[in-house]
Order: C-alpha cells, then sequence, then structure tokens
C-alpha cells in the first residue's frame, strides 16, 4: 500500500535504552513509518533532524525534561515544518502544557499504546502538507483512509464467501491496494478451501498473542494468495473459537487498518458478538439475498434489526446473488419493494464458473475470467471501490431501471 510518498519519515531521540527500544520497535512494525534516524543524545539531535529532515521527530523528555524541552524549542526554530511528538511517563497536566508549549503538536504517554501511536501518526500527517513534481499542493490528509466492508447473508449458501473472496481478489488486482480478507464464519468458514491456502496461523494466534500484538506479528500472521489477496483464517480448532472476543477483534480491525487499504469480513449467519462488532466497523455492509422468499424475508427482519444501531442501515448495500438461476421466481422490482431499499447490484447465475472456481480453490478471476460472474464481480469490486468507470458502466447497462 504505502509508496514512498505515503511514508512518513521518522527520527526519534530518547537518552534512555530502556524507552528507545520499545519506541523504535514500535515503530519499526507500522508499515507507513520508515525510521530514519534514532539518536541517543539530546545535545546531536538538531544535526541529525537537520540532516535526515524526517516527517516527524519524537522526542521522549523523561531523561531528562529540562534539556528535551530546550530540545523542542530549537526545533521549532531551526525544522518550523517537521512535527513533533512527546512522549514521556509523566502524563499529567502540567507536562503536556509544558511540552505543547515548548512545540510539540502532540503528547502520548509512556509506554506508547500501538493504537494511540497509529492515531497520533495519522494526525500528524494531515497537519504536514507536500508539494508533489507538479507543483501540487496535496494534505496529507488526501491519504485514503482504508475501507471496511463486511460481507453478510440472508440465510445459508447465498454466496457471502464467493462474493467476499473474488471481490477481495479483484481489489488486490490493483497494485495500488492492499487488501485482507478476514474469515469470521468462525464455526464453519471456508475462504482458506476457496483461495486453496494452507495458512500458518488463524484468528486464534491473533487472539492468544493479543495483549503484545504489534503490527509485524499481524501481518506475519496472515497469509498471502497469489492474487495479492491476504487471509487471516478462523481457528482451525473448532474450541479455539471462545478465545476470540469482540474487543479482540476491534482490536485486530483498528491495526489492520493502519496497515491494508481494504478489508473484508466474511461473517457467519448467526449474529454473534463478533459478526455485529465487525458490522459496526464497517464502512461497507454488503448483504447478500437471493430472489426467493426465505432469503427476501429474512433481508427485511435484517434491515429492521439494523435500524436500532446508528447509521448501519445506512451503509447497507442489497446485493442479489444468482440473479437467473432456476429457483428466482420473484421479479427484482418485487424484491426491491419488499426489501425497501434499492438494489445495488445484481451478481448472475453463473453455476459453472462459481462451483469449478470453488472446487479448483482458485478464484474466478484465473479459473474463468471471461465468465459472467467474473465480469459482475469485477465491476462490483470497482464500483465499491468508486472507479468512475464502473459507474458509468452500470448507468448504461440499466441496472436501476426496473421499468414499471
Ligand atoms: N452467482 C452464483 N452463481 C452460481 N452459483 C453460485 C453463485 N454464487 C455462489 N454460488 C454457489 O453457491 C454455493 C454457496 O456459495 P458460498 O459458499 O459462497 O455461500 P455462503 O453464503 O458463503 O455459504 P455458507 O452459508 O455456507 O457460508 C457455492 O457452491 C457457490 O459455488
Ligand atoms: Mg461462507
Amino acid at each position: 500500500m504505502s509508496s514512498m510518498k505515503d511514508v512518513q519519515r521518522v527520527a526519534i531521540v530518547d537518552p534512555s535504552d530502556s524507552t528507545r527500544d520499545p519506541l523504535r520497535n514500535l515503530l519499526l512494525g507500522v508499515e507507513s513509518v520508515w525510521l530514519e534516524a534514532d539518536c541517543s543524545r539530546y545535545e546531536f539531535f538538531i544535526d541529525v533532524a537537520r540532516q535526515s529532515s524526517p516527517d516527524l521527530v519524537v522526542v521522549a523528555l523523561d531523561a531528562d525534561h529540562t534539556k528535551a524541552l530546550q530540545l523542542i524549542q530549537q526545533l521549532v526554530v531551526e525544522c518550523p515544518n517537521v512535527p513533533i511528538l512527546a512522549v514521556s511517563a509523566r502524563g499529567d497536566g502540567q507536562s503536556i502544557l509544558q511540552a505543547l508549549r515548548a512545540g510539540a503538536k502532540e503528547f502520548l504517554t509512556q509506554p506508547v499504546v500501538l493504537e494511540e501511536l497509529l492515531v497520533c501518526l495519522q494526525r500528524l500527517r494531515q497537519t504536514r502538507g507536500t508539494t508533489d513534481a507538479n507543483g501540487v499542493f496535496t494534505s496529507g490528509a488526501s491519504k485514503s483512509e482504508s475501507m471496511v466492508m463486511a460481507v453478510v447473508g440472508t440465510r445459508g449458501g447465498v454466496g457471502c464467501t464467493s462474493l467476499a473472496v473474488n471481490i477481495g481478489c479483484n481489489i488486490a488486482q490493483d497494485k495500488a491496494n492492499n487488501v485482507a480478507l478476514i474469515d469470521l464464519d468462525l464455526a464453519l468458514g471456508d475462504a482458506d478451501v476457496a483461495l486453496d491456502l494452507m495458512p500458518d496461523y488463524t484468528l486464534a494466534d491473533v487472539a492468544l498473542n493479543i495483549e503484545r500484538l504489534d503490527m509485524t506479528f499481524l501481518r506475519r500472521s496472515l497469509s498471502k494468495h497469489a492474487s495479492g489477496l491476504s487471509l487471516l483464517p478462523h481457528p482451525v480448532q473448532m474450541e479455539d473459537i471462545s478465545l476470540i472476543h469482540e474487543d479482540h477483534l476491534q482490536r485486530v480491525i483498528g491495526l489492520l487498518r493502519a496497515s491494508y487499504s481494504h478489508l473484508i469480513f466474511d461473517l457467519s449467519k448467526r449474529f454473534t458478538p463478533t459478526d455485529m462488532t465487525a458490522m459496526r466497523m464497517a464502512d461497507v455492509v454488503l448483504l447478500v439475498a437471493q430472489l426467493e422468499l426465505s432469503s427476501l424475508r429474512n433481508a427485511v427482519r435484517m434491515l429492521h434489526a439494523f435500524g436500532t444501531e446508528d447509521g448501519m442501515v445506512e451503509k447497507v448495500k442489497v446485493i442479489i446473488n444468482r440473479v437467473g438461476g432456476d429457483d428466482s421466481d420473484i421479479s427484482l422490482k418485487k424484491a426491491e419493494e419488499t426489501i425497501g431499499k434499492p438494489i445495488y447490484w445484481q451478481v448472475p447465475n453463473d453455476f459453472k464458473a462459481m462451483l469449478g472456481a470453488r472446487n479448483a480453490g482458485v478464484p474466478l478471476l484465473e479459473h474463468a475470467p471471461k465468465s459472467r460472474a467474473h465480469i459482475s464481480l469485477l465491476q462490483l469490486a470497482n464500483a465499491l471501490c468508486g472507479k468512475a468507470e464502473a459507474e458509468k458502466k452500470k448507468e448504461k447497462r440499466g441496472f436501476f431501471s426496473f421499468s414499471k
């Protein structure tokens, strides 16, 4: 994901090894960070900062507060465009105020927690604007946040895993993207089968190590498929499901957002606390239905239940899968009326391509790149990523025109 432009080059100064090492390791684990310099003396740091011209400096205060605060004041003068992050075990109002008055932009208490560091890095990125080769000013904020999608079914076998896997592989085709699929169908998920991956680690390993989780460990826990898609599978042992709590998932999602441009969740159909957490944290919820009674009825019930959650219904995009199949005895127009929400996408029934790909353990783009199912899911992936061309085509093909 991180092209050189997205990388934040960081220089740190901390005379104390015992705090410098953990901080350095934390920074080294963040993919978007390039550790430019690492200094153990306050008095040398001005030169270090001048020479390395970092995007951000981190000043640890605790070895000598007076010297550290003087250094911050000096940095503000010498390197006025470089934001300063102060860190200290003293998190009282007075210490924070002193650091900010000296010229620090942000303050974190030691020991630094990864999530807080990531938020802080993001904020400091936004305060610093850059001018590109064409002289166009882009604020740091233009680096897009990651996009999180949850795929949820209206009954068993509606096609969630097929959609999640293929949308993921399609998005991963763009080398600028870094896409991860998290199998949250904790008991019976089969995303690993669909991709024919034999993962070394699963969500259970991540949950077991949740306390000392860092980005390096987390990234290593995902298996990379040839398409570029990374997978974090569900636990192998059924009894390990109980290891995975919703707050674990919250932490994992938060951390993955910092490393991946797109996250896709393949959910169970049981509305477990982990399913709900995933949907709450998602930007988009793809509700997969088919044109038959029980699926559509469940879609209505689910939307009704979502109504009690703030902002949930607005995130839902209804996808009708297997359109044109034998059992689709209900018209799209009728389905849309019943659901009371526009149908965002239709995926054609394409038994041969879908089943063949699943049995071969490869995505459609490899197994049947000319199939109708693949073309539809490729366009869906583009539309979800906001690629204008796909949107235009969609209009032309009249996806929304259910003439009366
Ligand atoms: N558009 C499609 N056309 C034809 N067959 C499809 C289509 N989408 C999915 N299928 C087939 O339907 C079956 C179920 O699909 P899939 O496993 O993706 O659904 P699911 O919702 O994840 O199921 P589960 O409830 O088991 O998790 C598979 O055999 C798959 O090949
Ligand atoms: Mg499934």
